[in-house]
């Protein structure tokens, strides 16, 4: 037992709350039960179902389909006067959610991106569900050892061919500065597209073919990310777009790959949301906050349950043909990219400094969510109260 306070190394919290984390999954669970069910999965394994867009998910597929669900993720377990990272929390609270409402879910905490955990998880299908109907691809690291090569490649956040020079705000002191970043050197480039391009979600999605575990009219679905000309340079013209044009192509492989059992690959494009992994990004927080800002003043802000649960309910099973742009994506990202939004936050930049942040963005809200991420912030959460931190996850395989 021990009371859990917030504890701020740089861009995440090395602490996080397992009654919050708890309490995160609930809210998200009674989202999308209030929406009642849509004829969606029945049988469902997400890859990075523990935090941010894959955990809304698992939670829109068990909650607002009944599915049964097989979930992946790399979490920290606790240890005696050690709180567990929050996506250990969030699952432990998933698991017993979805027992509470009978539903099937079991979780294994691993490497995807190893062999060992593929086979591991393709097994667990092949046992429990014969096969699965969709497949959500939603990892975010900054690591990858290749499961071939033994290579461990580094993702990198830089512009290409050029310094980047703009604003940024230090979210926790609210201080507007300028930052530069160096363009990206060496092998930068295609480290980047080996941690977070496609080739490891091909590889997901080969092995499952090759084990018979893809019902007939499987689909998957990968995220992505676009964003303002304003962040172009430093995310979408850079390394990380480089790694999403990667994953983006890879989709139209996959779909040639499950044409045998008529299966789909999908890129869905997602808005600007406060993660553990937007943060660490300069420049996007800035952005973030003058976008939520906007976006809640015009009534149509989202989190991660929201976009998944619109995702779900307008896109993906709608009974008709999947909506895409015309580079074949599923844009979940339009309210964020309206004119009338780009064009108010384009101006907003203009003026930001420390001095007006608090009133022309929300400041607040970015970092009222950063905390919800570790379980902090939560309403009816006694912070003061000593809590168990040994918390385990059932169902962990
Ligand atoms: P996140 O950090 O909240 O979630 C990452 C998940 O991946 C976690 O479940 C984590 O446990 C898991 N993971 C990481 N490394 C792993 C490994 N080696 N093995 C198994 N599991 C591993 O991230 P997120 O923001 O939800 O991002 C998910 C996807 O959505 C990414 O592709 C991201 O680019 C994309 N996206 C994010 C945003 C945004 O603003 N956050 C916007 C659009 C798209
Ligand atoms: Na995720």
């Amino acid at each position: 037992m021990m009371i859990v306070k917030p504890l701020m190394r740089g861009f995440i919290s090395l602490t996080s709350h397992p009654v919050g984390c708890e309490k995160n999954v609930v809210n998200q669970i009674e989202y999308t039960k209030k929406k009642g069910l849509v004829s969606g999965p029945k049988k469902v394994l997400v890859i990075g179902a523990s935090t941010g867009f894959g955990l809304a998910s698992r939670i829109v597929s068990a909650f607002g389909s009944n599915a049964s669900t097989i979930g992946v993720f790399f979490e920290k377990a606790p240890a005696e006067g050690k709180t567990a990272s929050p996506g250990w929390y969030n699952s432990a609270a998933f698991q017993k959610e979805a027992a509470k409402a009978g539903l099937y879910a079991k979780s294994i905490n691993g490497d995807a991106f190893s062999d060992e955990i593929k086979k591991k998880t393709i097994d667990l299908i092949k046992s429990d569900l014969g096969k699965v109907d969709l497949v959500v691809y939603s990892l975010a690291s900054p690591v990858r050892t290749h499961p071939k090569t033994g290579v461990t490649h580094r993702s990198v956040l830089k512009p290409i061919g050029q310094v980047f020079t703009d604003k940024t705000v230090d979210f926790h002191t609210g201080k507007v500065t300028t930052v530069s970043i160096e363009p990206c050197v060496g092998d930068d480039i295609e480290n980047t597209v080996a941690v977070m391009g496609g080739e490891d979600w091909q590889m997901w999605m080969e092995a499952l073919l090759e084990a018979d575990a893809l019902s007939d009219n499987a689909m998957t679905v990968a995220y992505s990310y676009i964003g303002p000309q304003l962040t172009e340079a430093v995310y979408r013209r850079g390394t990380i777009g480089k790694a999403k044009d990667h994953l983006e192509a890879t989709a139209f492989k996959i779909s040639d790959l499950l044409k045998g059992v008529s299966g789909k690959a999908y890129v869905s494009v997602n808005k600007a949301l406060v993660t553990q992994a937007s943060s660490a990004i300069p420049v996007i927080p800035l952005y973030i906050s003058l976008l939520y800002k906007i976006m809640k003043a015009e009534g149509i802000h989202e989190g991660c349950i929201e976009q998944i649960d619109r995702l779900y309910r307008e896109r993906l099973y709608t009974n008709e043909s999947v909506p895409t742009d015309d580079k074949g994506r599923i844009r979940i990202d339009d309210w964020e990219m309206r004119e009338d939004i780009q064009a108010r936050i384009v101006e907003l930049w203009k003026q930001a400094e420390t001095e007006n942040l608090s009133e022309i963005g929300d400041l607040e809200g970015y970092k009222s969510d950063f905390f919800n991420l570790f379980g902090f912030g939560f309403e009816n959460v006694n912070y003061a109260d000593e809590v168990n931190e040994m918390v385990a996850i059932d169902n962990l395989v």
